[in-house]
């Protein structure tokens, strides 16, 4: 990695540092920490440098991109918040860049909420702002409380020092970057300067004057700027924070309902998923017994999804023999044994970073033993009771109590339960979840759990709705060190995880692609087997 210069460092202090001997004499903590960062650059300060810089470029060709066919779906989306919010200012950061290690950042990902409301996706933008401006109430964007901008700091010219001296934002350091003009045409928004954005929020803020809303925590910069207008404006801040949290609340229930465009970006991550998947399936017999075969696995589905331009939207978990009963399992640092299970959990994300989260279960060698198969078939029976459950009607909770009924049926029936199924299923017993103890559901989108700010009667108690997507994933877990259960079962885990959307009569399993059934799970492997080797002597 290249050394990044600065901005901010002034020459001298560099030319002071220049060549002198490792024991300078100088008082330690003499140069203040922010600035040592560039004492390992050499980035030139002559004129003559910068006006070389500066010329003999092509022209700068500003794109005609087309409309993105997301921007109507994201102005919806603004309208229904809009009209929830009238006469506030509403304020939604990207994020700003994480750092991962010292000056190198995590790749840049928008935080969900702005993700939804613009329709940019991956890259996009970091620092930007969404700032709904209140206006008359009706006279906004499409008849809203509303206008929409869109502040973020666009490519700066050839000619500028930024270009080739900015390492976060130069086109040098990190390629194209959209201009005002190409993300107004692209996602229908209008579009500022990044700098206009202080006096944009600070503007009339004030307890008799416009209230502000932020979705905070995402960029201190901003939660600078608008405390300080708060407080300039005499408004209470304790208060006011607990009121950006309610905004918080309402902009993550807006995602409960998936539309017509979401709906499709999470059939392609899907269908994603399933072709890495089919990739790690093929990798397997070249995975076992190497040391961290696992990471094999996770190789080969992240592969996958870099080729095909994606990310994922969680680490993977690769999980072989008794590393299955780990729930979130992503060190993948054990040896896949050809008599084990692995548990795969994976999910790319698409560019609209929308995910999916699909685990499947699979016989190393594609062949179920006995016992593997008895605790393989009583996860799927829970799965495929839950399935019959979740349709427009019945509560989201009553998904998982379907699943765990069947689980605690099969459990008692195995000898395995100190109580009955039924004293089990009580409140006061639950015995049952020492082997499943997560959830059966959660929501899916642009965050592998979605929608995790509504509140408790939107999610656990709401009505389950047409246009609903949720995962249905119950296991049993039996620990190698688990007591409390014959040795036969000890060091398996099992999860079957399928994402289903809510039609208007029932559901749909949008992962039906990937086998579930155990005898289809096995000719599935088989098949895959035999067509890498096929390849294999082909080449
Ligand atoms: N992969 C995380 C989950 O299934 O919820
Ligand atoms: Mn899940
Ligand atoms: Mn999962």
């Amino acid at each position: 990695m290249t050394d990044q210069p600065s901005e901010t460092t002034p020459a001298a202090a560099r030319e002071a540092s220049a060549g002198a001997p490792a024991d300078t004499g100088a008082e330690p903590g003499s140069q203040p920490l922010s600035e040592r960062v560039d004492n390992r650059t050499h980035s030139p300060e002559s004129s003559a440098f910068a006006e070389f810089m500066a010329s003999q470029w092509a022209p700068a060709a500003e794109k005609d991109l087309p409309r993105e066919e997301v921007a109507d779906h994201a102005a919806q989306r603004r309208l229904r918040i809009s009209k929830e919010h009238t006469g506030q200012r509403l304020v939604i950061p990207a994020g700003a860049p994480k750092v991962r290690s010292n000056d190198t950042d995590y790749r840049f990902r928008p935080h969900s909420a702005f993700a939804h409301l613009t329709g940019l996706g991956v890259d996009h933008e970091p620092n930007a702002v969404l700032v709904l401006e209140p206006v008359e109430p009706g006279s906004g964007d499409d008849a809203g409380d509303h206008t929409a901008v869109l502040y973020f700091h666009p490519m700066a010219g050839r000619d500028t020092r930024e270009f080739y001296a900015d390492a976060r934002n130069g086109q040098f350091w990190v390629g194209d970057r959209p201009t005002l003009r190409e993300i107004s045409t692209a996602y229908g928004l209008r579009t500022r300067d990044l700098s206009e954005l202080e006096a944009a929020l600070s503007k009339d803020v004030g307890a008799d004057g416009v209230q502000l809303r932020l979705v905070r925590a995402q960029d201190a910069a901003v939660d600078g700027i608008v405390d300080s207008a708060r407080q300039a404006g005499g408004v209470e801040l304790e208060q006011a924070h607990l009121q950006d949290d309610q905004l918080v609340e309402r902009l993550s229930e807006l995602r409960l309902i998936k539309d017509e465009h979401e709906i499709a970006q999470l059939r392609e991550s899907v269908d994603m998923t399933v072709r890495g998947f089919e990739d790690v399936v093929r990798a397997l017999p070249h995975a076992i017994a190497k040391p961290r075969g696992e990471r094999l696995v996770e190789g080969a589905f992240f592969a996958r999804a870099r080729a095909e331009g994606n990310d994922l939207g969680y680490d993977t978990i690769a999980a072989s023999g008794n590393n299955a009963t780990v729930l979130h399992w992503i060190r993948n640092t054990g040896e896949i044994r050809p008599q084990d299970m692995i548990l795969l959990d994976a999910g790319v994300e698409a560019e609209s970073l929308y995910t999916a989260d699909i685990t499947r279960t699979l016989p190393v060698t594609g062949e179920f033993s006995e016992i593997q198969r008895q605790i393989y078939q009583a996860v799927l029976d829970a799965a495929d009771h839950a399935f019959t459950v979740a349709v427009p009607g019945n509560r989201f909770r009553d998904v998982h109590d379907a699943a765990m009924s069947v689980l605690a049926a099969r459990l008692e029936e195995w000898g395995l339960l100190p109580v009955s199924a039924e004293v089990s299923l009580s409140e006061r017993g639950q015995h049952h979840r020492r082997w499943m103890p997560h959830g059966t559901s959660h929501h899916l989108g642009l965050d592998v759990h979605d929608c995790a700010q509504a509140r408790r009667e939107l999610y656990q108690d709401a009505v389950i709705e047409p246009g609903m997507v949720f995962t249905i994933e119950p296991g049993l877990y039996f620990k190698a060190e688990d007591l409390a259960v014959p040795e036969q079962y000890r060091g398996i885990g099992v999860r079957i995880e399928d994402d289903v959307l809510i039609t208007a009569d029932g559901n749909e399993n949008l992962s039906a692609a990937l086998p579930r059934h155990p005898d289809d799970v096995e000719s599935w492997m088989q098949g895959l087997f035999e067509s890498s080797e096929t390849s294999s002597t082909a080449h």
